[in-house]
């Protein structure tokens, strides 16, 4: 009989055992050596992890550095809910409007 376990990276990434207060946004947490290893695994892990993940890692690092120092996000849904599927997204897919920081 094949068994297939699930995990789910929103739980697992909330277990206040590795992540202390892990409701609080604090990037800081992952400064210094950061969580223990194999605790913080959005890409899974061993032979089947995602190979997209250094481009991945890339690609967020460019468009953030992009997003925060060029704009200025306005949310049009300010107290958008977030749902559950099993992963979290913005339940309207987060519709902003950029302002640029240039006059
Ligand atoms: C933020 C972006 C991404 C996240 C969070 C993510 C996450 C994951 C996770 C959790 C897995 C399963 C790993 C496991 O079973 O241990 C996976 C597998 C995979 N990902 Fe990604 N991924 C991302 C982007 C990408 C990109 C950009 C590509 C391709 C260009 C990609 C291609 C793949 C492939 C082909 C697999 C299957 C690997 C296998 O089964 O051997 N992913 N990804």
């Amino acid at each position: 009989m094949e068994v297939k376990l699930p995990w789910i990276a929103n739980v697992i990434h909330k277990n206040p055992d590795y992540f202390p207060n892990p409701e609080k946004f604090g990037p800081s947490r992952f400064q210094g050596s950061g969580p223990l290893p194999h605790t913080f695994v959005p890409f899974g892990g061993g032979p089947r992890m995602c190979p997209g993940v250094e481009y991945s890692r890339v690609f967020i690092l460019v468009f953030m550095h992009n997003e925060v120092t060029k704009f200025r996000w306005e949310k049009l849904i300010p107290n958008e809910k977030v749902k559950y599927d099993p992963m979290p997204r913005p339940a309207y897919g987060l519709p902003i409007r950029l302002h640029s920081h240039k006059p």
